[in-house]
């Protein structure tokens, strides 16, 4: 029994027809549905009551009208007419979708941001705080949530039925959710992707709090160390302080400002430097060589943890622009 408790979160849902709506786009996801099943059920009763009729009209009732078939141009017309309509259907379902499905790309600018890694058979969460839980994500009610997912092993899926809410979750690269919960309580959390013997059991749950719950929930978590802060210690552990601030006389980019500005490359053409190219640059240093730089830099590929790696890029985020940052050219 209490092997059943662990991963099964003790939460009341009678049978119903649609997961609880929990989130902003619960509703609007319920309606696109509902909305596309009547589309279907509609055309197929239509198919079906044509197939009787004109099996009724041209093979049974008469045998006269076989050999009077409406001329070309009329069924031309009718077959026109037919395309014509479908192609509104379909456009305006497909609009309709795209919407929605890019809509939960990206949340807004003033989205709190949540690290989560799956790993076989767990979800491992940090808040910005520095707190940390498994198989459980707190948050607060009413305020956007962005969620970046990687995984440290295999392919994994990030599913909150009541959220509508799904998302692969893969090795080697940040994806980004968000969600806004709008009623507290308990919600389920599943992974959706079979990812080997346990897959069943990596579940967990989402408690959305009223805001000042969470604040009081996150006061409770002990200490706390927040991830630029962490981030800060493994840049020296790893030995990255030495090159890349200017310690020795090995010349590395500086990284102070660095995010989210335009990097110029060797052979050309700049790459934006975003949470993804920060962590090429960490695993496979040689993927983008930073113009007037020798590429020298190791691969830390192996190393390090997704969790220390999401830490050291937060501790780059955080570092604050020098005035000659990233101009190779001024540094002599
Ligand atoms: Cu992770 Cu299935």
């Amino acid at each position: 029994m209490s092997e059943q408790r662990e991963y099964l979160p003790d939460i009341e849902q009678g049978l119903r027809f649609f997961p609880e709506q929990a989130s902003r786009f619960a509703g609007d996801l319920d309606t696109f549905y509902i909305v596309l099943v009547v589309i279907c059920g509609l055309l197929t009763l239509l198919v079906f009551v044509l197939i009787c009729y004109f099996g009724y009209r041209y093979r049974v009732a008469s045998h006269t009208d076989r050999h009077n078939p409406p001329s070309s141009r009329t069924s031309q017309r009718i077959e026109l007419g037919v395309l014509a309509v479908m192609f509104v259907v379909f456009m305006g379902v497909f609009v309709w979708a795209s919407g929605l499905y890019l809509g939960q790309y990206r949340g807004p600018q003033s989205a709190m941001t949540i690290n989560v890694v799956g790993k076989q058979w767990m979800w491992k969460v940090q808040h910005p705080t520095g707190a940390r839980e498994i198989n459980t994500l707190h948050v607060p009610v009413g305020e956007p949530i962005t969620l970046r997912v990687t995984s440290e092993d295999v392919i994994h899926s990030f599913y909150i039925p009541d959220f509508r809410l799904k998302r692969d979750v893969l090795p080697g690269a940040y994806r980004e959710v968000w969600f806004e919960a709008t009623k507290a309580g308990e919600y389920r959390l599943f992974c959706a992707e079979y990812c080997g013997s346990y897959h069943s059991r990596m579940r967990g749950k989402i408690v959305a709090l009223a805001p000042a719950d969470y604040q009081r929930w996150l006061s409770r978590q002990g200490e706390q160390e927040a991830p630029a802060v962490a981030g800060a210690r493994l840049f020296e552990s790893y030995g990255c302080s030495g090159c890349h601030l200017g310690k020795s006389n090995v010349r590395a980019p500086s990284l102070a400002g660095i995010f989210g500005r335009p990097v110029p490359l060797a052979g050309g053409g700049t790459v934006m430097a975003d949470e993804a190219y920060l962590r090429d640059s960490i695993l496979q240093p040689q993927k983008h060589i930073v113009a007037g730089f020798n590429p020298i830099m190791p691969s830390f590929s192996g190393q390090i943890s997704e969790d220390e790696l999401l830490q050291i890029i937060a501790y780059i985020k955080s570092l604050e622009p020098e005035d000659e940052a990233l101009n190779p050219a001024d540094t002599t």
